[in-house]
């Protein structure tokens, strides 16, 4: 029996089947063809078989996010299954489970691989959202140095004395930079490679969302996360289900004058961190 005779789906490509985005493709990706791109073909497999028995249209690729061919080529299978107008990067590592060195190769110049591709296949109207985190609001990068990140293609950042000097002095640190210069890589974009294409791109800085990723930090640094949750105003952690409804919005038409920004979601804990209610230990 046939259930879907419509063969001109736009298509939605999650890079990184993990717990947020298969909460996104659940929220968003009705109707749609999906592609999953993710390094584990395990997570790949067991995803993609969860939501095709939930009545989703799914295709997979294996892709490497620290690799920019791999990317090109995730990039390249999108485009060849139709009008490719949505693409979210939630593909990541945590501070407790990377060192510094992989932190930045896969949060950092790893999304800004994706974004180049991407920015050469997205549709007129297509949007895409990267998904930073409230680490991106945790240290001040100098604005100045944020000028010369935003003025580097992304093979450069790495070689930035800033990126060198200081985000490699930890795993803590390192994930803290990336996740700001997540929120630069949207700005660029949005005034370059996707306003080309009249695509939006924004990212969004997710607080303590409970996913796997979130229990490894707990295992490693629990106590610390609890006072960090205690002093946020929701005094909560959140769900990939409050992330998939905000970037629901983004991706959606009711955002269609949002480009180039970020939208912090994390229950309070920076402002709380800003008005000295909290204080956070760099030292890991
Ligand atoms: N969970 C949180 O509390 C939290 C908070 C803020 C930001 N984030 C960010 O959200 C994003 C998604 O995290 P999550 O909590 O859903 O974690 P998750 O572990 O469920 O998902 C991450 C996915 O990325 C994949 N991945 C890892 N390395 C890859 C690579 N080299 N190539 C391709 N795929 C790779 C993993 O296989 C996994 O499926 C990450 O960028 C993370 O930094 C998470």
């Amino acid at each position: 029996m046939i259930f879907d005779r419509n063969e001109n789906k736009e298509v939605i490509a999650l890079l990184g089947a993990g717990n947020m985005g298969t909460a996104v493709a659940r929220r968003f990706a009705a109707g749609r063809t999906i592609l999953l791109g993710d390094i584990n073909e395990k997570t790949l497999a067991n995803v993609s078989e969860g939501l095709r028995f939930s009545g989703y249209t799914v295709e997979t690729c294996r892709t490497d996010a620290m690799d920019k061919e791999s990317i090109k080529e995730f990039a390249r299978k999108a485009a060849s299954l139709g009008a490719v107008k949505h693409f979210i990067d939630t593909a990541g590592a945590s501070p407790n489970q990377s060192s510094p060195e992989h932190i930045l190769k896969l949060d950092m110049v790893g999304t800004g691989y994706a974004v180049d591709a991407f920015g050469e296949v997205m549709a007129a109207g297509g949007a895409g959202i990267i998904v930073s985190s409230q680490a991106g609001y945790m240290l001040r990068i100098p604005e100045d140095v944020e000028q010369q990140i935003l003025a580097t293609p992304t093979e450069g950042l790495l070689d930035i004395p800033y990126i060198r000097e200081t985000a490699l002095v930890n795993s803590g640190v390192a994930y803290m930079v990336a996740k700001r210069v997540n929120h630069l890589q949207a700005m660029r974009a949005a005034a370059t490679s996707w306003k080309g294409r009249r695509a939006r791109i924004n990212s969004i800085s997710p607080g303590v969302i409970v996913t796997p990723l979130a229990y490894d930090e707990f295992a490693a640094a629990g106590e610390g996360y609890q006072r960090m949750i205690d002093a946020g105003a929701a005094m909560r952690t959140g769900s990939s289900d409050e992330i998939a409804d905000a970037c629901a919005f983004l991706l959606g038409e009711h955002a269609g004058f949002i480009t180039g920004t970020d939208l912090l979601i994390d229950g309070g804990t920076i402002a709380s961190i800003r008005m000295g209610q909290y204080q956070l230990d760099s030292s890991r």
